[in-house]
C-alpha cells in the first residue's frame, strides 16, 4: 500500500469559478498521478470539486475544517456526517491557522479526529512547532505533545485511516523551507512515536506529509527523504503551474 500524498491546501483562496477552474486544470495537465492528490478546498465548493474529481482516479477532495458536535445550534459550522453524506474524503483537522485564530487544542481537535473518523472520513492531522520553539529546541517535545494528545486515544484500526502532516509554523506561508533533513528529522520521530503506541506495521504504513512554503524548486528533494510522504502544500497549490509539477516531484 503506497503512503505518497500531495495535498492542497487551499484555505480561503478562489472563489467557485475559480475553483473549478483550477481543479479542472490540474487534472488535466497532471492526468492519472502516480500518487494520492487531494484539493483542500473551502467549504462552498466542497461538492462541486468533488464532481470535478468523481471520473479522475487518484484525486479526493479535503475539507479545511469540521465542528465537534455531530449537529445542533452552531450557526456556520460543518458536521461530519454532512460532509460524509457529500462524499468528501478527507477533513483537514488541526492546522496552525485554526490553533491561532480559532483557539483550537489539541483536545478539541482530538474529538473532531474521532467524529470525522465515526464518520467515514479521513483526517488530515496537522502538527508542528512555533519558530521560538525550534530556537530553544523543543520542536520534538512539542511535537510529541500534540501527537499524544490528538492521536493516541484512537484505536489501532483507526489511526489507519489518519494521514499526519507536519508542518513547522516558521515555514507556512514565509518561503522559508524547513531543511530536508530537519523534516526527515522530525517525521521519522513522528513515524518511531507511532510505532511505539500502534506497532511497527501500522507505523510503517501511515502517511506522514511535510508542509510549509513546498515549492516545485524544493518538492524533489524534500519528498526524497525516506520518511516523507509527501506535502501539505498551500501557496503553490493555487496554480496550475506550481501545483501540477509539485504533483510530478512525488
Ligand atoms: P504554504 O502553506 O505552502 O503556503 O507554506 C502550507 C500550509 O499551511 O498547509
Amino acid at each position: 500500500m503506497s503512503r505518497t500524498m500531495v495535498a492542497g491546501n487551499w484555505k480561503m483562496n478562489t472563489t467557485p469559478t475559480e475553483g473549478k477552474a483550477l481543479a479542472e486544470g490540474v487534472i488535466a495537465a497532471a492526468g492519472t498521478p502516480s500518487t494520492k492528490v487531494v484539493f483542500g478546498v473551502p467549504a462552498i465548493q466542497l461538492m462541486q470539486v468533488k464532481a470535478v474529481t468523481a471520473a479522475s482516479p487518484g484525486y479526493f477532495v479535503a475539507a479545511q475544517n469540521m465542528h465537534h458536535e455531530d449537529k445542533g445550534a452552531y450557526t456556520g459550522e460543518l458536521s461530519a456526517s454532512m460532509l460524509a453524506d457529500a462524499g468528501i474524503d478527507y477533513v483537514i483537522l488541526g492546522h496552525s491557522e485554526r490553533r491561532e485564530y480559532f483557539n483550537e487544542d489539541d483536545s478539541l481537535i482530538n474529538t473532531k479526529v474521532l467524529k470525522a473518523l465515526a464518520a467515514g472520513i479521513k483526517p488530515i492531522y496537522c502538527c508542528g512547532e512555533k519558530l521560538n520553539v525550534r530556537e530553544a529546541g523543543n520542536h520534538e517535545m512539542v511535537v510529541s505533545k500534540q501527537i499524544e494528545e490528538a492521536l493516541f486515544s484512537l484505536s489501532r484500526d483507526q489511526i489507519k485511516e489518519v494521514v499526519i502532516a507536519y508542518e513547522p509554523v516558521w515555514a507556512i506561508g514565509t518561503g522559508v523551507t524547513a531543511s530536508p533533513q530537519q523534516a526527515q528529522d522530525m517525521h521519522a520521530h513522528i513515524r518511531r512515536m507511532i510505532d511505539n503506541q500502534f506497532g511497527s506495521e501500522i507505523a510503517a504504513n501511515v502517511t506522514i506529509l511535510y508542509g510549509g512554503s513546498v515549492k516545485p524548486a524544493n518538492a524533489e528533494e524534500i519528498f526524497g527523504m525516506p520518511d516523507v510522504d509527501g506535502g501539505l502544500v498551500g501557496g503553490a497549490s493555487l496554480s496550475v503551474e506550481n501545483f501540477v509539477p509539485i504533483i510530478k516531484a512525488r
